[in-house]
């Protein structure tokens, strides 16, 4: 067993050279003496791996595990293996990490990273973290909203009670270099450890291709491919870094560098003439973990890496060995849409300090190049000058629904570090109140303790609910799961291949009897589960094993959730009156009256949920091309690009929503939320008067459907 040792070793020594190992004795101490501390240095100086490992040895261990919170998954399972290397300990048994539908821990793992969305799961079930010595919030200047909401909690958590603690928690915060003083004055003025880093200057440069008005992805990605290449051919030796937004432009981007780096002719000079071939990575987040790994090992000698990521690469993950960037402008950010009231993943300029940082991860070890594609009036009109935290742009139902569910009855007044806009948090109270999970006081209901008990969303929770009480989870149990992991369909990128997956996905839309979209998710599960060999399977009809493959564990831990909660006594059981064929439609009318949309003109739908935003059905949708034949349907998700569409369709009819449609309209948020109001303001009357008005609009449009159906 010579060779792990030997890496062993390389990597200790390795360790040794980071920013952060001179100050591990201060450090130790300043964790000791303080329950908040807050820690900052530039990315790469070692906080995530090292600090852990440093708090171990200084047995902190002892009383309590050491959790470490990351806002992405993928950084929470790579940096886990890495320290498990570093440790010499397999993986799972002393460092393990925890995401959503996948637990890699033990009874003996100390060290444990997980995401944040975890870590609040946590909570619930363990409100003083009494498993817990020491808890780290890691990569705080992200501002997830998860890792907002544990900051709010955490700040109060410790201090009150040590119920069931033997020693008071240590909350250990590190962000790259930003706000440290916000933070510090947001946990009662704690100290702040800065870890000095060395940063080398970096060189930027517009390359000008991009401008205010490109903002087409394969504009961006030709112009990062072509900077990628010539920074290939003319510059001295030194790794790249390509920042896109997502996995399928990455792939397209990969593909155009696999197709030019080869052909090249190497004749021209390249400064120190090592360079000689390009090796091309992909990075993004839903990759299998032993390609992820490949990212991090140095290139052959006389090869360059060029590595293709998201913004996972700007601070979450450092790759050893970049000297160029080539920053494409862009990411991919959840946002809620207010035209269309819900959250969308866009893709939209980042913001300036946002480029300042990929431009950082050049200059880590010697000076280095940031390759900006776009031009300086793109930088001056179209990026702001911060990113928004998610908490103030995306919705908080979930989020809300999980305080309550911990007694936090006041969230608007609950400690936020930057406070949501206030219709941001009525809105989520709202959602809540319609899915029943809250009730018009604002306290959580039965059915909200259930809901916050699954890792869905909780219209989808809902529904799920609502199969168990009929008795009919085992069709919907497989419909969440699928609807939980990436993407299933494979689409090629070949026209001709592209056809042959188009057949081969409308065989399995008719095989699925109706035209249903989640009806098809339900029959891909069970026609491939039943297989004999269920990647072949996969393979022949142009499906993604790997995320059938995750659908299958999450639909198991999902049934265990489930069948917990059936044990317990009032779990809610109905009969169900109807044809069969109706019934996993009715159950998902449940979980989804919030996205029904009816046919107006043409091909076009008319949402119901008070915005009544015009929408198209998705391309990608069994029922595309059949909206002539539609006329009330529920959805999935929206894509917004020129047009909205939703994807995932279900025709349903009116009668399955029509008492619960109503509720959309019922309330006045400001019933919900425990703020006592005195007075009623001019703003209050108004919305009554709105609320009022959509009420009427319901009305009327009850009628005209009563029309329709007698026709
Ligand atoms: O957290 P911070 O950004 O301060 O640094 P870190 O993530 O602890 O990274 C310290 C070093 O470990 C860097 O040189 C990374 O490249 C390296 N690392 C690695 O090689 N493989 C990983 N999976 C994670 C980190
Ligand atoms: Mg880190």
């Amino acid at each position: 067993m010579s060779k792990p040792e030997e890496s062993n070793w390389t990597r200790d020594t390795e360790s040794k050279h980071l920013p952060i190992y001179q100050h591990r004795h201060r450090l130790i101490e300043a964790v000791k003496e303080n329950q908040f501390l807050v820690v900052t240095g530039e990315t790469g100086s070692g906080k995530t791996t090292q600090l852990p490992q440093y708090l171990y040895q200084a047995g902190f261990c002892r009383n309590g595990k050491i959790g470490v919170t990351q806002p992405r998954r993928v950084a929470a399972i790579t940096v886990a293996q890495r320290v498990s290397q570093e440790m010499a300990v397999g993986l799972g048994h002393q460092v393990g990490y925890q995401v959503r539908f996948d637990d890699c821990t033990t009874k003996d793992t100390l060290i444990k990273y997980m995401t944040d969305g975890c870590m609040l799961r946590e909570i619930l079930t363990d409100s003083s973290l009494e498993q817990y010595s020491v808890v780290i919030l890691d990569e705080v200047h992200e501002r997830s909203l998860n890792t907002d909401i544990l900051l709010g909690l955490l700040k109060k958590t410790p201090s009150r009670g040590t119920r069931g603690r033997k020693l008071p928690l240590k909350v250990v915060v590190m962000s790259a270099t930003l706000e440290t003083d916000k933070l510090s004055g947001f946990l009662g003025d704690c100290p702040v450890f800065t870890i000095p880093g060395r940063i080398y200057p970096v060189k930027e440069l517009y390359c000008n291709l991009i401008g205010p008005k490109d903002k087409d992805s394969s504009a961006y990605v030709k112009a990062v491919v072509k900077v990628a290449l010539d920074v290939h051919t003319n510059e001295a030796s030194g790794d790249i870094l390509v920042f896109l937004t997502g996995q399928s432009e990455i792939e397209k981007a990969c593909d155009m560098l696999f197709a030019k780096a080869e052909s090249i002719d190497y004749r021209y000079d390249v400064d120190d003439r090592t360079v000689e071939g390009l090796l091309i990575l992909p990075l993004y987040g839903s990759m299998p973990t032993d390609q992820q790994k490949q990212i991090f090992q140095p290139a052959p000698a006389g090869v360059r890496k060029c590595v293709v990521a998201t913004n996972i690469a700007a601070t979450s993950l450092t790759i050893n060995g970049v000297r160029y960037i080539v920053d494409s402008g862009f990411v991919k950010q959840l946002n809620h849409n207010s035209r269309v009231g819900l959250d969308i993943l866009d893709v939209v300029p980042i913001s300036k300090s946002e480029a300042q940082q990929r431009a950082g991860r050049a200059g880590r070890t010697s000076p280095g190049k940031c390759f900006r594609i776009y031009n300086k009036e793109f930088w001056e009109n179209c990026m702001p000058e911060y990113t928004v935290p998610e908490i103030q742009r995306t919705s908080l139902t979930s989020v809300i629904l999980t305080l309550k569910c911990l007694g936090v009855h006041d969230v608007i007044r609950f400690s936020y570090l930057d406070r949501p806009e206030e219709r941001f948090i009525l809105d989520a109270l709202k959602k809540l109140y319609q899915f029943d999970a809250i009730d018009r006081k604002g306290n959580v209901t039965s059915l909200g303790r259930m809901m916050v008990e699954f890792p869905l969303p909780p219209g989808l929770t809902r529904a799920l609910l609502k199969s168990a009480a009929l008795g009919c989870e085992d069709a919907m149990l497989p419909v969440a799961a699928m609807l939980s992991v990436e993407n299933i369909f494979i689409r090629p990128g070949l026209p001709e291949k592209q056809k042959e997956a188009e057949i081969m996905h409308t065989e399995l839309a008719a095989c699925s009897g109706s035209c249903n979209d989640f009806l098809m998710l339900l029959c891909i599960f069970e026609k491939c589960r039943a297989s004999e060999n269920p990647s072949a399977w996969s393979k022949d009809h142009w499906i993604h094993w790997r995320a059938l493959k995750s659908a299958f564990s999450v639909e198991t831990q999902l049934r265990e959730i489930l069948l917990r909660l059936k044990q317990q006594k009032d779990f809610p059981q109905e009969t169900f009156k109807g044809s069969n064929s109706e019934l996993l439609r009715q159950c998902l009318c449940h979980g989804y009256f919030t996205h029904v949309a009816r046919r107006s003109v043409g091909k076009t739908f008319c949402t119901m949920d008070g915005h009544g935003s015009t929408v198209h059905i998705h391309p990608s949708s069994s029922l595309f091309g059949q909206e002539a034949k539609l006329d009330w349907i529920i959805f999935h998700d929206v894509l917004v690009t020129s047009r909205v569409y939703v994807r995932t369709v279900c025709p349903i009819r009116y009668d399955w929503v029509k008492d619960l449609l109503p509720k959309l309209h019922e309330i006045d948020v400001y019933d919900l939320s425990s703020v006592a109001r005195e007075e009623v303001t001019d703003e209050e009357m108004a919305r009554w008067e709105k609320k009022r008005a959509a009420q009427k609009q319901m009305e009327s449009i009850e009628d005209a459907s009563k029309k329709l159906e007698k026709r």
